[in-house]
This record gives structure tokens, C-alpha cells and sequence, in this order.
């Protein structure tokens, strides 16, 4: 799987974003060191503070699926700017990155970018 398929089912799951507040449909896709691929939208709630990023829902649907290490998540979103994860989303994602790392994998107009998580979360916070 690279990471223009991941793309991909990053936007197919966005279809399914509960998102009539923002109107603004999020979708996300990673994949596991098991290379297991698990999706993911933002769904959001009329307590505003309860919503819940796409990115978390693909995370929460591996953790049961009894996955815990992530190589790598794409995330699309409906406009043309690259979507990096909310600051929640890097420190979730951080407690289940892979040995090697975590790619994030944006689209903006004209260009795919791969962040390192390291990089958009410097000095996580770890137990
Ligand atoms: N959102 C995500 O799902 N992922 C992000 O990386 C940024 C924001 C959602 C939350 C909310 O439903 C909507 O986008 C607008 O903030």
C-alpha cells in the first residue's frame, strides 16, 4: 500500500463524516507495522467539545482491533490545504507510534507532503 492509495481511502472514509456543524468532512487512513489499514472520519456533536477527529476514530478503530503501532496515517480534508492533525490528534497518535516513527501523509493542491510526527509533536508528553 503507498501512500497515494492511502490518500485515497482517506477520502473515501471522509464520506461518512457526521460533520453538519463545520460542515467541514474530514476523513483519515492508516496503516499498522502489521500493515493492517484501518479508516476513519470526524464526527461531531451539538456539545461542540465532544467532537472527535478523524484521525482519533481511525486510531480508536485499531486499538480494538487490537492493533498498536502505527506507521504511517493519511488525512484528507475538502479544502486544498495540506490538514495536519490538531495538536490531540499528535499526542494520541504519539502514544502509538511505531519504533521507527510515524509518517503523516497530507495533500495540499499540487503536492503530497510526509511529516514526521517527531517533527509536528517535538517533546510529546510520555509516562
Ligand atoms: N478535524 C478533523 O477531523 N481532523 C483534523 O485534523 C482537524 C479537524 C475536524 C474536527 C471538526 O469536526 C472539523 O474538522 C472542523 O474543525
Amino acid at each position: 500500500m503507498d501512500y497515494r492509495e492511502l490518500l485515497e481511502h482517506a477520502k473515501e472514509a471522509s464520506k461518512n463524516s457526521y460533520s453538519p456543524y463545520s460542515k467541514f468532512a474530514v476523513g483519515a487512513c492508516l496503516i499498522t507495522t502489521n500493515d493492517k489499514i484501518y479508516s476513519g472520519c470526524n464526527f461531531e456533536n451539538s456539545s461542540f467539545g465532544m467532537t472527535i477527529c478523524a484521525e482519533r476514530n481511525a486510531v480508536g478503530t485499531a486499538i480494538a482491533d487490537g492493533e498498536r503501532r502505527i506507521k504511517a496515517i493519511a488525512i484528507y480534508s475538502p479544502n486544498q490545504k495540506h490538514c495536519y492533525p490538531c495538536g490531540a490528534c499528535r499526542q494520541v497518535l504519539n502514544e502509538f507510534k511505531a519504533e521507527e516513527g510515524l509518517d503523516v501523509i497530507t495533500e495540499g493542491e499540487n503536492d503530497i507532503e510526509i511529516s514526521k510526527l517527531a517533527d509536528l509533536l517535538p517533546e510529546g508528553f510520555n509516562l
